[in-house]
């Protein structure tokens, strides 16, 4: 390991902490074959924004988190994980502002933290964005297969997804990726007019639960607001919150702790406000319109969450909800089935969106460690035509359709927040390694209180994820193991910033 600082040509430091600077980030991102298109402004990112943040976790987690962890108090829940993303969110945008570079995460720990921290971080961005978007396109089918029940039509059982351990094939998941991957191969503009249409009929559903729900809250099933602990079934096994075993708690649901561990699991709900810094090299004023996006978006989210969280634990008693369906169900046992319809049809528009941004966010990352040579140089070619990376993104696309195809959301989820949340820990470490190592950079958007915000951030993240189950570490553990042993038989050698004279390397 080297400690010398890294020159202007981003290779100073050797190893696996060489860095890549940001006036080379930047240089790569105007290599004619190699760049995308700039037409968002920061209107566009508030709408990407928003139509990847409001999606499964607050139509379908909602129901189950209240019904098993925290009862009305979820409400509280998504308090606490918006806090934790506010903090992160402040991090980001300053990171995103002054490295305007496709990749978020990635491309901002390479720029501060080296090449193996930035390896890693992409890694870990593959399970919070394919996964993420495999997760959401399974809760898509779940609302469509709703939707044709009432229609009569039923789907031949193997074809429905896998359920209980038992084998099946998710055929509608695995389509809707297929479609959306066309979609973004044919191009941005056309990808980002079609994600407004769907985020304007995302929103407008979520305010009729709201207000329309608000006329059948009943108070009552507000009492308790914070359900008593109680012992989880079996002790909670490899299955309990890691927190509750490292301090040895006899592992239980409800109760205080119930709200943190319902609060690690909402977070999905917020999962995505990061991804609006992957399309920051698609951005007119990256420096102005980043940081607009990523803290506008957010604020807009938190609000509406817990809004329809307190809406609906006041319609119908937490114990009764829906763990499917949960904002549609609650409205049927209030006996409207008109508004359950209709809000059905508009979560299985609105989680069209997710499904895309977060297919789009991942093809970036996969494109721009490609571009740098840590992955093969073939996939960060972009198409002639349409300058979009095209190769990168319809190879993702198959994985993530099959990956849809064939696993069930549950555990997924779960995985896909511990990954996010560990990428909010190195950007927040990044912002205030770059603070000391290249202060004199221009930064159209500073993080208050630098360290105090970033370690709080760090903090705060750490305690959601302590508060997601032990097994989800192992798996975690076990990806993240994968992705050192593929750095060091691949990335390690072809880095470009390991090239003396910066060739690719196809
Ligand atoms: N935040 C996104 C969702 O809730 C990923 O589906």
């Amino acid at each position: 390991m080297s400690t010398a600082h890294s020159d202007r040509s981003g290779r100073g430091r050797s190893g696996i902490f060489r860095t890549k600077t940001v006036e080379q980030s930047i240089q790569d991102t105007e290599e004619p074959e190699h760049a995308l298109r700039k037409d968002l402004s920061s209107l566009d990112l508030t709408v990407f924004g928003v139509g990847v943040v409001i999606g499964t976790g607050i139509f379908v987690l909602t129901g189950k988190v209240a019904k098993e962890n925290a009862g009305p108090s979820v409400a509280l829940a998504f308090v606490l994980a918006g806090i934790v993303c506010g903090l992160a969110a402040l991090c980001y945008a300053e990171f995103a502002s002054t490295v305007p570079v496709a990749g978020s995460a990635y491309t901002f720990s390479y720029a501060s933290l080296g090449e193996l921290p930035a390896w890693i971080i992409g890694w870990d961005l593959i399970l919070e964005l394919a996964l993420g978007c495999a997760v959401v396109a399974v809760g898509w089918s779940g609302y469509i297969q709703s939707l044709m029940a009432n229609a009569g039509w039923h789907l031949p059982g193997p074809l429905t997804g896998a359920h209980d351990g038992t084998f099946g094939f998710d055929i509608l998941a695995f389509a809707l990726v297929l479609v959306l991957t066309g979609i973004l191969v044919a191009g941005m503009k056309l990808s980002s007019r079609v994600t407004a249409v769907v985020v304007g009929v995302k929103v407008t559903v979520v305010l009729i639960v709201i207000i329309v729900g608000a006329f059948f809250i009943s108070g009552s099933n507000y009492e308790p607001f914070v359900p008593p602990s109680e012992s989880a079934p079996s002790g909670g096994g490899l299955a309990a919150p890691l927190v509750q075993v490292i301090f040895g708690f006899t592992p239980s649901n409800f109760g205080v702790m119930g709200i943190f561990s319902a609060a690690a699991v909402v977070f999905f709900a917020f999962i995505g406000f990061d991804i609006v810094a992957t399309a920051a090299e698609e951005t007119r004023n990256p420096q102005r319109d980043l940081p607009r996006g990523i803290l506008g978006s957010l604020l807009i989210c938190t609000v509406l969450y817990v809004a329809v969280s307190i809406v609906v634990t006041g319609m119908q008693k937490y114990d009764q909800l829906s763990v499917k369906a949960p904002l549609a169900d609650a409205f049927k046992a209030a006996g409207h089935p008109f508004w359950a319809g209709l809000i059905s049809f508009g979560a299985a528009v609105g989680l069209t969106s997710v499904c895309m941004i977060l297919l789009l966010g991942q093809s970036r990352v996969f494109f721009a460690m490609s571009r740098d040579g840590l992955l093969p140089r073939f996939f960060s070619t972009v198409h002639p035509r349409y300058g979009t990376p095209y190769r990168s993104t319809i190879l993702l696309g198959v994985v993530v359709a099959v990956v849809a195809g064939f696993t069930s959301i549950d555990v997924l989820a779960e995985l896909v927040n511990i990954g996010t949340l560990f990428a909010f820990i190195v950007v927040a470490i990044g912002v205030v390694i770059l603070r000391r190592t290249r202060p004199e950079l221009p930064r159209a958007f500073r993080t208050p209180f630098v360290p105090f915000v970033p370690v709080l951030s760090v903090l705060a993240s750490l305690w959601l994820m302590l508060n997601l189950p032990s097994e989800t570490w192992v798996r975690f553990a076990v990806w993240m193991a994968i992705g050192v042993v593929v750095y060091f038989l691949y990335g390690y050698r072809r880095s470009r910033v390991n090239q003396p004279d910066r060739r690719p390397t196809v």
